[in-house]
C-alpha cells in the first residue's frame, strides 16, 4: 500500500506487522514434559555446536521449534541445567500442561504449575540478554526486524523523518497522536520555556576537569536535576509528572552544548527562545561573538531528522534501563540518567564513536580486505553492524545515508565517507555478515554526519541522548501507567556453592 502525500511524494506504508501485537486469544497450548537428549547441534540449522548453557538453538538464533522431533504443538521446554538432570523420572513423567497463549506470548508464571520436583517452586524460564521475552505491553514504537520496519504511533519513520519536526514527533511519541496546530504551538511553547538550567547547574558543571567526557558530564547533570527539582518526586501527580517532561526535554539540548563548551574550554550560551528546537542547540553550541547566531537551514533540518530518527526504539538497552530504575518509583531525573548511562556504552550510543575510530584505524580502502579477514577471525567487531532487532537494513540507516550527502553539500564530504561506503560495499556481499545477517545500523553513518557538522566524537552520544530523552520519557510513563508493572526484578539460576560453614583464617587453603 502507498499513500500519496500532499506535496506530492510517495511513501510506503508498511502492511500491518505480525508477531508480538495485542491480538485476539489463540487456542491454549500443550506443553508435553519429555526426555530430551542434549542436542550436539542446533536443532534448527545441525550447523553448529550447541554451546555449554544448553540452548537447543545455535548462536545464529535459530528460532523455529523442531516440531517433527518434539511433536505436533508440543514445545519441550527443558528442565533447569543447574537443578534438574533431564534423565531425571520428575521431569520425564509425560504430564501435561495448558498454556494460553495471549498476544503471541505464554505468560512466565503460568509456567510455575510444572514442578520438576516435590519442593520446587514452578518451572522458570531463562532468557539471558532477553532475547525472547516481552517485559511490557506499549502502544509506542513498532519495530519488524525482519522486514525494516519501525513505527512512532503507528506511523513509519520514512514519512515522519521526511515532513515531521523533532518537537511534533515528541508530541506523537509521548501523547499518541500528532498535535493540531494550536497544540504544537502549546507544546512548543512550554518546551521553549523550560529551557534555561539553574544557575547553580553551570557552576556544579566547572567543576568537571577540562577533558572530562561530554557524556560523563550529562549523566552526572541529569542526576543533579533531581536535586533542584524535588517535585520529580510527585511521580503519580499528572501535572506534577508533565512538568518533570517539559523539563527534561527542553533542558538536556542545554546541558549537552554546556558539557560540550566546557570541553573545549568556551563560555557557556544561554538558550535563545526564538529558534527551533535544534537551531537554539546549535546556538548554544556554536555562537561565537555575533550578536544573533542563525543556524544554517539544511544543517539544522538534518539535525532535526537525527533527532527523529533516535527519538524512541522500543525496549532497547537504555530504555530498559529507565523502565527498570523507573519501577522503583524513584525520580525521573535519576531514571533518566541511569538510561543514558546504558546509552554510553560501545555496544549500544557509544557505536558510532566507535564507527569512526574503526574508519580512522582502517585509514585507506586498500586495507578493508584485512580488517573484515580479522574481524572473521573473531579480532574485534565491524561497528555499525548487526542489531539485536533488525536483521535487515535498518530503516534509519537508509535515511541517514541520505541525510548524510546532504550535509556534505554544505560542510564538505567527510574524507572517511569513501571508507563507509566501501566497507558497506563489501560486508554486504560477505558470507560472514550475510549469514548472520549483519546489516549496517543507524550507527554506521550518522558519526559522519555529526562529525562533519563539527561535533567531536565523544559528543555523539550525547546527542543520541538528547533525542531519546522523549522515548525514555514516554515509556517511563507508560510503565508507571500500566497497572501491571511492579518493581523490576528478575529471577536467576544459581551456579555457586553449596552451603557450607564459614572457614577461619588460619584453616584456609591447608
Ligand atoms: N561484526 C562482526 N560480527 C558480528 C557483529 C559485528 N558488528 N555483530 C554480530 N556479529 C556476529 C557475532 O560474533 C555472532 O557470531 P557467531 O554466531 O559466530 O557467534 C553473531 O553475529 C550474533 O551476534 P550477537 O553478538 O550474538 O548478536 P547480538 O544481537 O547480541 O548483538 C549487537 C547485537 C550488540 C548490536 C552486535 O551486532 C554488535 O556488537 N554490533 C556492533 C556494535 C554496534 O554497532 N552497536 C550499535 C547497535 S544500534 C544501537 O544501539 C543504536
Amino acid at each position: 500500500m502507498t499513500k500519496l502525500h500532499s506535496h506530492g511524494s510517495s511513501l510506503p506504508i508498511p502492511s500491518f506487522p505480525h508477531s508480538l501485537i495485542a491480538a485476539s486469544p489463540a487456542p491454549p497450548f500443550t506443553i508435553t514434559m519429555g526426555r530430551m537428549d542434549r542436542p550436539a547441534l542446533c536443532v534448527q540449522c545441525r550447523a553448529r555446536p550447541v554451546d555449554p548453557a544448553w540452548r537447543p538453538f545455535c548462536s545464529r538464533r535459530c528460532q523455529v521449534f523442531d516440531q517433527a522431533r518434539w511433536g505436533e504443538g508440543a514445545y519441550r521446554v527443558p528442565g533447569r541445567p543447574a537443578a534438574a538432570d533431564d534423565t531425571d523420572p520428575s521431569v520425564t513423567d509425560g504430564k501435561q500442561y495448558q498454556v494460553p497463549i495471549i498476544d503471541g506470548t505464554i505468560r512466565a508464571t503460568d509456567l510455575k504449575q510444572i514442578k520438576v520436583g516435590d519442593e520446587d517452586v514452578g518451572l522458570a524460564t531463562y532468557d539471558p540478554a532477553f532475547m525472547n521475552t516481552a517485559a511490557c505491553r506499549s502502544r509506542i514504537t513498532y519495530i519488524d526486524g525482519d522486514k525494516g520496519v519501525l513505527l512512532y504511533r503507528g506511523y513509519p519513520i520514512e514519512q515522519l523523518a521526511e515532513e515531521s519536526t523533532y518537537l511534533e514527533t515528541a508530541y506523537l511519541i509521548l501523547f499518541g497522536e500528532l498535535p493540531d496546530e494550536r497544540q504544537l504551538a502549546e507544546w512548543t511553547h512550554q518546551i521553549t520555556m523550560h529551557t534555561m538550567v539553574h544557575e547553580n547547574i553551570k557552576k556544579f558543571m566547572e567543576g568537571f576537569t577540562y577533558d572530562a567526557h561530554p557524556m560523563g558530564v550529562f549523566v552526572s547533570t541529569v542526576a543533579a536535576l533531581s536535586t533542584f527539582y524535588t517535585d520529580g518526586k510527585q511521580i503519580f501527580d499528572d501535572q506534577a509528572r508533565l512538568r518533570q517532561i517539559h523539563r527534561l526535554i527542553a533542558k538536556v539540548p542545554t546541558i549537552a552544548a554546556y558539557a560540550f563548551r566546557h570541553s573545549i574550554g568556551r563560555p557557556y550560551v544561554y538558550p535563545d527562545n526564538e529558534l527551533s528546537f535544534t537551531g537554539n542547540f546549535l546556538n548554544m553550541l556554536f555562537k561565537m561573538t555575533e550578536l544573533k547566531y542563525q543556524p544554517n537551514p539544511a544543517l539544522e533540518r538534518a539535525l532535526d531528522i537525527l533527532f527523529i530518527l533516535h527519538a524512541d526504539h522500543e525496549q532497547n538497552c537504555s530504555t530498559s534501563a529507565m523502565r527498570s530504575i523507573g519501577s522503583s518509583h524513584v525520580d525521573p531525573f535519576s531514571a533518566l540518567a541511569g538510561a543514558a548511562a546504558a546509552l554510553y556504552g560501545p555496544l549500544h550510543g557509544g557505536a558510532n564513536e566507535a564507527v569512526l575510530r574503526m574508519l580512522k584505524e582502517i585509514e585507506s580502502t586498500d586495507n578493508i580486505p584485512a580488517f573484515i579477514k580479522r574481524v572473521k577471525a573473531g579480532d574485534g567487531r565491524l561497528m555499525g553492524f548487526g542489531h539485536r532487532v533488525y536483521k535487515s537494513y535498518d530503516p534509519r540507516a537508509k535515511i541517514i545515508k541520505k541525510a548524510a550527502y546532504e550535509v556534505f553539500e554544505v560542510t564538505g564530504k567527510n574524507p572517511l565517507l569513501d571508507i563507509a561506503l566501501e566497507l558497506e560495499r563489501i560486508a554486504l556481499e560477505d558470507e560472514y555478515f550475510v549469514t548472520r545477517k549483519l546489516y549496517p545500523n543507524v550507527d554506521f553513518y550518522s558519526g559522519l554526519i555529526y562529525q562533519a557538522m563539527g561535533f567531536q566524537m565523544d559528543m555523539f552520544p550525547v546527542l543520541f541522548a538528547i533525542a531519546r530523552t522523549v522515548g525514555w520519557v514516554a515509556q517511563w510513563e507508560e510503565m508507571l501507567l500500566d497497572s501491571e508493572q511492579k518493581i523490576s526484578r528478575p529471577r536467576q539460576i544459581y551456579t555457586g556453592a553449596q552451603p557450607r560453614d564459614y572457614v577461619g583464617m588460619t584453616e584456609r587453603r591447608k
